[in-house]
């Protein structure tokens, strides 16, 4: 295989977040603008990796189609904006985006997998097992953990608040495997009532990486502590309404539109929102926290525009 092709090679064209909503539609463009500069970032780690040293051509290949074929970006837009709405200039904060991705990437490569939910669709494209193998899926999830952690370490900020970006990292990466772990495995932990089995799950498996991705955000900008909290709160809400309507969308969406197998989740005997409090209470539920998410970020003046406008996205996605 040739190294160099990669080198011409733009990220291929990336899922764009497409609002139904007229109204949340005229500030969703501004909002997008970064995710450009995003994919670029995404690509310049995986090759600086893949084409500089030792690191396998058949990894490099697995790590960019896990990374770089599509994906709505929110969780690096949501840095990008978490470090502008606290008045810190969200360029800074580029190689702890992509940090926060390719985590991501690497939940979603590990979460396809056989033993996990055994799926063969992922963005509209094959798994990357069943594109590849199970073995480098991986492998290739692997590597995408240990580059998110090199990416952070390259923030050009003062030392003392790279190491807090790591444990950030750390912490939104260790609560995501132990949600997964709630979700896949339930036998392994003592037994909790559904209700809150539902949400420990929620806010682990997916709650904890937003949570990283604005908290991540507003440390590179500078954020005093009133707003980190403020933030915090903030992503927590969001990142249970996320999980919420992934639930919902696995009930209501076709898989062609989705880009990903719905209508599963039920047959796999997961615990979910709508399988707990039906269809109409999941709505009801997403948007008590989206008025919850939308009056706490507001709290934080104007420039919070951009974080409203992401929190009523994730309301109201349909894929
Ligand atoms: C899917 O996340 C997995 C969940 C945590 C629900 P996204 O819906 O953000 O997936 P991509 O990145 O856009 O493919
Ligand atoms: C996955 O949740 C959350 C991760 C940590 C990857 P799901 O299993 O519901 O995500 P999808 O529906 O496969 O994207
Ligand atoms: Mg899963
Ligand atoms: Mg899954
Ligand atoms: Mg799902």
């Amino acid at each position: 295989m040739d190294r160099t092709v990669h080198r011409q090679h733009k990220p291929e064209p990336r899922t764009l977040i497409e609002p139904k909503d007229p109204a949340i539609a005229s500030t969703a463009s501004d909002i997008s603008a970064p995710i450009a500069l995003i994919d670029e970032e995404l690509a310049r780690h995986i090759d600086a990796a893949g084409l500089g040293g030792d690191l396998s051509v058949g990894l490099h290949e697995a790590m960019r189609y896990a990374v770089l074929g599509g994906g709505k970006r929110f969780r690096p837009l949501l840095v990008w904006h978490a470090c502008a709405t606290v008045g810190g200039d969200p360029n800074i904060c580029l190689p702890a985006a992509a940090a926060i991705e390719y985590i991501h990437a690497f939940s979603l490569v590990h979460d396809d997998l056989p033993a996990m939910d055994d799926d063969d669709l992922r963005r509209g494209k094959p798994t990357l097992h069943i594109h590849t193998s199970e073995a480098m899926a991986i492998l290739a999830g692997d590597a995408l953990l240990n580059l998110a952690f090199a990416a952070t370490t390259r923030v050009n900020i003062d030392p003392s608040l790279t190491i807090r970006l790591v444990q950030e990292l750390t912490s939104g990466c260790a609560g995501m495997i132990s949600g997964q772990i709630f979700d896949s495995l339930p036998d392994a932990d003592p037994a909790i009532d559904d209700r809150k089995r539902l949400e420990r799950i929620h806010r682990n498996k997916t709650g904890a990486l937003i949570r990283a991705s604005c908290r991540i955000g507003a440390i590179c900008g500078g954020a005093s502590d009133e707003s980190l909290a403020a933030l915090t709160t903030y992503a927590d809400d969001i990142g249970l309404m996320f999980q919420a309507v992934d639930d919902l969308l696995d009930v209501e969406q076709a898989t062609e539109h989705a880009g990903k197998r719905t209508g599963k989740d039920a047959e796999a005997g997961k615990l979910t929102y709508p399988g707990l409090l039906g269809v109409e209470g999941t709505k009801a539920e997403i948007e008590r926290l989206r008025t919850e998410a939308v009056a706490t970020v507001e709290s934080l003046g104007p420039k919070s525009a951009p974080l409203v406008t992401i929190a009523n996205l994730i309301a109201t996605r349909d894929r």
